[in-house]
């Protein structure tokens, strides 16, 4: 096929070479950007003269056929023609004759490719953004259907203190909640235009960006031709933003496998979420909470894959950067299928409040709670945690916990320990107790939870905000 830039090439290109240098089989998915930044480009060259109207009405329409072209799948793609830009270039050309060749002047495919990443980044922050707000949804339904049960709160994978399975969930919500606050940034990097850079040099056509400015919906506009073609920042901070999702996504599954263990029992995933063996026919395996957890990997990659690829790249324009869609479009897609089947898959989720309960019963997660009553009573903190590690020990030589001790045994202990002991170290006690502002009592995470959907409101606000600026209401 001739190409568009065959004018000083005596010979067609090798076909290993045409594949390997191809980008269509990934950028065919920013065609919507492609078309848009195509539209405003002739609509502006039109307004400064540099084409006549009628062409640019022809490109328009052009243009908008191949949409519907490529929105109803009937539209055919050639890896001969490398990109998205040049097979749509092509098809315009093919399709209305001369006008078609007019639409890349005073452009190149350096500046046309950044418009269109800057405009697919764009879009999708506000896609992420839709996801993160029903994830938070989940973890505060989950919190508020289950806000009564009790659990035990682990350090070091050991007992440590028992915490309300509501204040479990929401330290998630306060993981996701940080992480739409990066949104903010990754669209302000996003939102400038550097459509008008040209192949890096700006343009000796008298064009008017603000006009392109104002069409894309750009906040602003690159103070620098050079920069506008080779930066990759707002690429990269979206990957920082996807590998942080991804890490506090698989957190969240590593839980959910523990938990779904028979060894531990606390909760139990719905059939919808779970897969089977097909070999033994007792198992009901976690595999997208294991596959939430193993694309972390693969995301990280992809942020250390963009990194390594910009650190040595001269400016401006290297064809290395066609390497920074890939992995950009993965986490798109990893993020869309992690975030919203977790979200379903907590709201669907059982949770055996009676069996962690039970669990508490027999085991010493109320020890600090018996330090602090002696503390309280004058005893140092320091003497307390001595005299109540000796107490767990003897009570395990005993093989009992130590509600179980009378109130002679606790005597026996320390002279403090009087009749309220009992319930000073009962495990709703032990709840009830932590009322500081950050700490696990019902009324604190019921606050959590107020303040948690007030967050969500302004996030909401900020999304609509985006989605008014881009026309997409
Ligand atoms: N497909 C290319 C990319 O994604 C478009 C830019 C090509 N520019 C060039 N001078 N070869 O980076």
């Amino acid at each position: 096929m001739a190409k568009l830039w065959g004018g000083r090439f005596t010979k067609g290109t090798d076909k290993a070479v045409e594949d390997f240098t191809s980008s269509i089989a990934f950028d065919s998915r920013m065609y919507k950007e492609d078309i848009a930044g195509s539209k405003a480009h002739a609509t502006m060259l039109a307004k400064q003269g540099i084409i006549s109207g009628i062409d640019a009405k022809a490109i328009i329409k052009g243009l908008d056929a191949i949409e519907k072209q490529i929105d109803a799948g009937t539209f055919d793609f050639s890896v001969a023609l490398e990109d998205i830009h040049m097979n749509i270039e092509k098809r315009l050309t093919d399709a209305i004759g001369e006008a078609g060749g007019r639409l890349h002047t005073g452009r190149s495919r350096n500046d046309q490719c950044a418009v269109d990443l800057h405009m697919y980044v764009r879009k999708s922050v506000l896609h992420m953004g839709e996801l993160l707000i029903d994830m938070e949804k989940a973890l505060l339904e989950v919190s508020e259907k289950y806000k009564e049960v009790i659990m035990p709160g682990y350090t070091h994978m050991q007992r440590a203190q028992p915490v309300l399975f509501a204040h479990h969930m929401m330290a998630y919500f306060s993981m996701f909640n940080r992480d739409f606050k990066r949104l903010g940034l990754i669209f302000d990097y996003a939102d400038v235009m550097p459509l008008g850079a040209g192949a890096l040099a700006g343009t000796t056509y008298p064009i008017d960006q603000t006009i392109t400015q104002d069409l894309l919906h750009f906040s602003s506009i690159y103070e620098n031709s050079m920069d506008a073609v080779s930066d990759r920042d707002y690429v990269l901070e979206f990957l920082h933003f996807a590998s942080m999702v991804m890490m506090h996504l698989s957190r969240l599954s590593e839980e959910l496998i523990i938990w779904s263990t028979n060894e531990f029992n606390f909760i139990e995933l719905d059939d919808a979420h779970c897969t089977g063996s097909s070999i033994m026919p007792q198992k009901k395996n976690p595999d997208v909470c294991e596959l939430v957890r193993g694309k972390t990997g693969r995301i990280y990659g992809h942020l250390m894959g963009l990194l390594t690829m910009m650190k040595g790249l001269p400016l401006t324009y290297d064809k290395d950067m066609q390497e920074d869609k890939e992995g950009l479009f993965d986490a798109v897609d990893t993020l869309h299928f992690g975030l919203s089947i977790t979200a379903d898959m907590l709201r669907h989720m059982k949770v055996n409040g009676d069996h962690m309960r039970k669990v508490l019963d027999d085991d010493f997660s109320n020890a600090t709670d018996m330090a602090d009553y002696l503390a309280k009573k004058g005893v140092p903190f320091r003497e307390a945690h001595a005299i109540v590690g000796a107490a767990v020990q003897h009570c395990i030589e005993k093989g009992c916990v130590l509600l179980d001790l009378s109130l002679e045994d606790f005597k026996g202990i320390s002279p403090y320990f009087e009749e309220d002991i009992f319930n000073a170290i009962s495990i709703p006690a032990c709840i009830a107790g932590r009322k500081n502002y950050s700490g696990t009592a019902p009324e604190c995470v019921e606050r959590q939870r107020v303040h948690g959907k007030a967050s969500i409101e302004v996030q909401e606000k900020q999304l609509h905000a985006w989605a008014e600026q881009l026309h997409m209401l």
